[in-house]
């Protein structure tokens, strides 16, 4: 089949959360298929055109009644299958992409004219494709940023070459819908009887995600649990309404790992591998995490890692809240060590500084590290998630892939992947707790570290356990097969 991957994010070219990570792994584990699989990107300005080959010609992308000029580049993308390598194409526009930030900036988290620069980039892709004359069966989309594809495709594209097209959206995150002053509908180019019908209208708003959810062909998110929970109101954003009229189009498939990256046999940010079978090089790891974080060499004492963004979303509020975080407490009174990398809002990073002031035995890097983290998840004995909500979630199932045990909150794709610990019979392969309070934090990190101390034969077969678990792309990517084939008949 002919797959379009329209998004605002892949790895290694642009990053800011999971989304990255798994379009590229997604892309490349159908190619290993057999699939001709073609991303398009927008050519943000931290891509180095030098390391990319332009298009001949320019490139028309009709918007707002009127036409906006731009140039394309290409590429293949790395780790793609030498025999049918995966090519991303890139949208390049000075005034709406070349300047810093994906969504935005520090100073301007959502920048203003972010509704016209992904309708801009949406409408690029069919643009792209005319200009390269390949027509996809199916055009895969993920989250707002590239939501308006299927209504694109659906509402004006839909004809001539465009005529086998399918369309699939994505879910990664519902917390981020795309919400803007329906001013900007105009740059669509639609007629506003599309912004009724198509489902834009949001309480006198546009909402992006929205609109894409109501005319894709189908429609999936990155774990089954997320699926279920997303169709209640406590979990649904406000779209919770539309996930149910969609429900029989609407699916959970849970993110895989790409396990030529995230693997401790072959892993090169780590000092030494290892393997369900010979675990020894953890040890290994452990003393390189506590030699960077300077603190005290000892094998026997439990290190609890994070690495995260730092906002509401992954329970930041319950663990670093000023007067009732529970990670003050955790580090005072129990016998441990703390590691965190993260980054994100600027009054966590604040308390987070503070902490590492007045605790010897909590130690953060503010900043984003890929090689740092990869030693995070392989040198912690446990990896804390307390994740309000979480659709999928990667560094859980990087921790069981690194004999590193989750401690996480029940929720999406956190419960999909990881199994509670059942002290009676040991089996399990994490620490699991339903509230997100402080307290709940605080028993179960409680809970893990005792059973460290107490269950050493029991959380070692766990670490095993985990490690031998299969979360590799392969089977995630035949489920995204066989809905592409439910879809285009083919
Ligand atoms: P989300 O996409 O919601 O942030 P995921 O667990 O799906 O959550 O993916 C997060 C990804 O981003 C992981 O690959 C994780 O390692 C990475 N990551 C997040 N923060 C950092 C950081 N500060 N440094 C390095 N990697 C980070
Ligand atoms: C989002 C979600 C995360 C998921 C990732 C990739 O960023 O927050 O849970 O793993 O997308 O699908």
């Amino acid at each position: 089949m002919k797959i379009l991957m329209a998004s605002s994010e892949a790895v290694p070219f642009a990053k800011t959360g999971g989304l990255a990570d798994m379009v590229s792994a997604l892309s490349i584990a159908l190619a290993k298929e057999g699939h001709d699989v073609r991303i398009v990107l927008p050519r943000y300005y931290r891509v180095n055109r030098d390391m990319l080959t332009r298009l001949e010609g320019a490139l028309g992308v009709p918007v707002g009644g009127g036409e906006e000029w731009s140039a394309v580049y290409t590429t293949f993308l790395p780790g793609s299958p030498p025999e049918n390598p995966v090519p991303v194409y890139f949208i390049d526009h000075e005034n709406f992409f070349g300047r810093d930030g994906i969504y935005g900036v520090p100073q301007e988290p959502d920048f203003l004219d972010n509704p016209r620069r992904f309708t801009f980039f949406s409408k690029a892709v069919f643009q792209v494709c005319r200009k390269i004359r390949w027509y996809p069966d199916v055009v895969h989309a993920h989250d707002w940023p590239s939501a308006l594809v299927p209504v694109f495709l659906k509402y004006g594209e839909a004809r001539d070459s465009f005529g086998n097209a399918h369309s699939l959206l994505t879910i990664h995150n519902l917390g981020y819908q795309g919400i803007y002053s329906k001013d900007n509908f105009h740059y669509t180019g639609l007629n506003w009887d599309v912004f009724y019908n198509a489902g834009f209208d949001d309480w006198n708003m546009m909402n992006l995600l929205k609109a894409g959810l109501i005319t894709a062909d189908k429609i999936n998110t990155v774990s089954p649990g997320y699926a279920r929970e997303t169709r209640q109101a406590s979990q649904g954003f406000r779209l919770d309404g539309v996930l149910r009229y969609r429900s029989k189009d609407y699916t959970g498939i849970l993110n895989g790992i790409d396990t030529e990256v995230w693997n401790p046999a072959i892993d090169r940010y780590i000092p030494e591998p290892y393997s369900a079978q010979n675990i020894q090089g953890k040890a290994k790891a452990k003393e390189a995490l506590q030699r960077e974080f300077s603190l005290p060499g000892d094998p026997n004492i439990p290190v609890i890692g994070m690495v995260t963004r730092l906002t509401g979303q992954k329970g930041v509020g319950e663990l670093f809240g000023p007067t009732f975080g529970s990670a003050w407490s955790i580090c005072r009174d129990m016998n441990l060590q703390f590691v965190l990398l993260g980054t994100g809002e600027e009054w966590c990073e604040n308390e987070i500084r503070n902490l590492s002031y007045r605790l010897s035995n909590f130690k953060a890097r503010i900043g984003y590290s890929e090689e740092l983290s990869h030693l995070i998840e392989a040198g912690s004995d446990f990896f804390l998630m307390p994740s309000r909500y979480e659709p999928c979630g990667l560094n859980q199932m990087y921790s069981l892939a690194y004999g590193t045990l989750p401690i996480v909150r029940n929720t999406g794709g956190l419960a999909d992947t990881v199994e509670n610990f059942d002290q009676n019979t040991g089996g399990g392969t994490g620490f699991i707790f339903d509230d997100l309070t402080p307290q709940a934090i605080y028993n179960t990190a409680g809970w893990a570290v005792w059973a460290y101390y107490n269950r050493r034969e029991q959380v070692e077969a766990m670490r095993v356990r985990g490690m031998r678990q299969d979360f590799s792309w392969k089977k995630s990517a035949r489920q995204y097969i066989a809905l592409y084939r439910e879809l285009t008949g083919l």
